[in-house]
């Protein structure tokens, strides 16, 4: 049967791509859609993600930077360069290191009881610290960490779909000279004498250092800041459920951070048998694997019991919040250790509530800063 072809409106896939590829999608599990000049093929079922990001990982490659273009080459060089990044990044990336964001993601909050405040650019600073000092075993000064929030808001806002839909253009010459400068102190300030993410880059040339430890940093802090932010919004509608880990895991099933995980074809390929030629885009749609209702029964509900058992294999390629294959999320311990630590800390003592949520589509659904968190403090048992 022929691949079913899409081509939904350049606008609609500008504004909110992650719901106009839904539409497609409904169309099949293999789906070419028309995205402006380009050509993409839109993969929605377990297993083509597989076998995108699986076993044809060598000919599907990742983009370089999926929110910053900061080198030169769009897409990475595949093979033993990467792999020994990935070995030498997860060196510095063990339990300890979980330990240590969660510890400050997890800290004690000083709010004031009935107090009402934007939840995110809160959270921005906190995770910003929680990485800095937890992952890469650095510091920064306050107006540092500020700059960075500035820089992290602004990176979340790039769509990581089609590279002509980039980050807003104005600003980025602004926003990378910041970067550069944080960057600059998080090398001067590492404890380079135990192991972390930056103990995998410092022996680089000086710019790619630099740029490497600029992206690794925003690759931590955005989504692990949006998750943090998805969890107590969640917390505020579902405050009673019990197991902590299983609320945070589907917490990342119903809001994950990168909802199309985007591919370039380096050689003529396929995909499900469908002729894929080089320079083809190939998007899996996380979004849509994680509401499908052969395999998570009421998709759209919020049910972490689903989750009680631990990720079972009926869940290994249909669960994508972190990617799969050679080039998954080196942060997931990280990430779900320390998001938990952050549920376990506020919902000890606090009880959340929203009043509006605005979800800034612009390339991904994520929480924006004009959403209000209202917080009271728990009368003690
Ligand atoms: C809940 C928070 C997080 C989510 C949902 C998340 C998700 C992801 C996803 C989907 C990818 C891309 C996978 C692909 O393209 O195949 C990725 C890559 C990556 N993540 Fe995370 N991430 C999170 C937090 C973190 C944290 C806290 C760190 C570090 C401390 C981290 C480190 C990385 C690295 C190094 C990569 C790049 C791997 C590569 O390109 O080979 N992530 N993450």
């Amino acid at each position: 049967m022929p691949v079913p072809e899409a081509a939904p409106g350049v606008a609609e896939l500008r504004r909110d791509p992650e719901q106009a590829l839904l539409g497609a999608a409904a169309l099949g599990g293999l789906v070419w859609v028309r995205a402006g000049r380009r050509r993409l093929l839109l993969v929605s079922s377990p297993d083509g993600a597989r076998e995108v990001l699986v076993e044809r990982a060598g000919e599907l490659a990742k983009p370089r930077s999926q929110a910053i273009p900061l080198g030169r080459r769009a897409v990475a060089p595949p093979g033993e360069g990467i792999a020994q990044l990935r070995r030498e990044l997860s060196k510095g990336m063990g339990a300890d290191r979980a330990e240590e964001v969660a510890a400050v993601l997890g800290a004690p909050v000083e709010w004031e009881d009935g107090e009402s405040f934007p939840l995110m650019p809160w959270l921005r600073v906190r995770g910003a610290r929680a990485v800095v000092r937890g992952a890469f075993a650095s510091d920064l000064s306050e107006d540092e960490f500020n700059q960075l929030a500035a820089v992290v808001r602004w990176a979340g806002q790039a769509p990581r779909v089609l590279p002509r839909f980039a980050v807003p253009r104005v600003s980025r010459p602004l926003m990378l000279a910041r970067l550069s400068v944080v960057v600059k102190s998080l090398l001067a300030n590492a404890d380079l004498s135990r192991p972390s993410e930056l103990s995998a880059v410092v022996d680089l040339a000086p710019r790619e250092r630099q740029a490497l430890a600029g992206e690794l940093l925003l690759g931590a802090i955005g989504p692990l800041v949006q998750e943090s932010g998805w969890t107590l919004f969640r917390l505020g509608t579902e405050p009673e459920a019990a197991d902590r880990e299983a609320f945070v895991r589907e917490v990342t099933r119903l809001h994950p951070t990168n909802p199309l995980i985007v591919r370039v074809a380096t050689e003529d390929t396929s995909v499900g048998g469908e002729p894929v030629p080089t320079g083809s885009l190939v998007v899996v749609h996380v979004g849509a694997l994680h509401r499908d209702a052969a395999v998570f029964s009421e998709p759209e509900r919020f049910l972490p019991e689903r989750w009680l058992d631990g990720r079972t294999a009926e869940h290994r390629f249909s669960y994508t919040a972190f990617g799969i294959g050679d080039r998954r999320c080196l942060g997931e311990a990280i990430a779900l250790r320390s998001l938990t630590a952050l549920l376990e800390t506020v919902a000890r003592e606090w009880e959340l509530s929203f009043a509006a949520v605005d979800v800034a589509a612009r390339g991904r659904r994520q929480l924006g800063d004009g959403v209000r968190v209202n917080v009271t403090r728990r009368p003690a048992t």
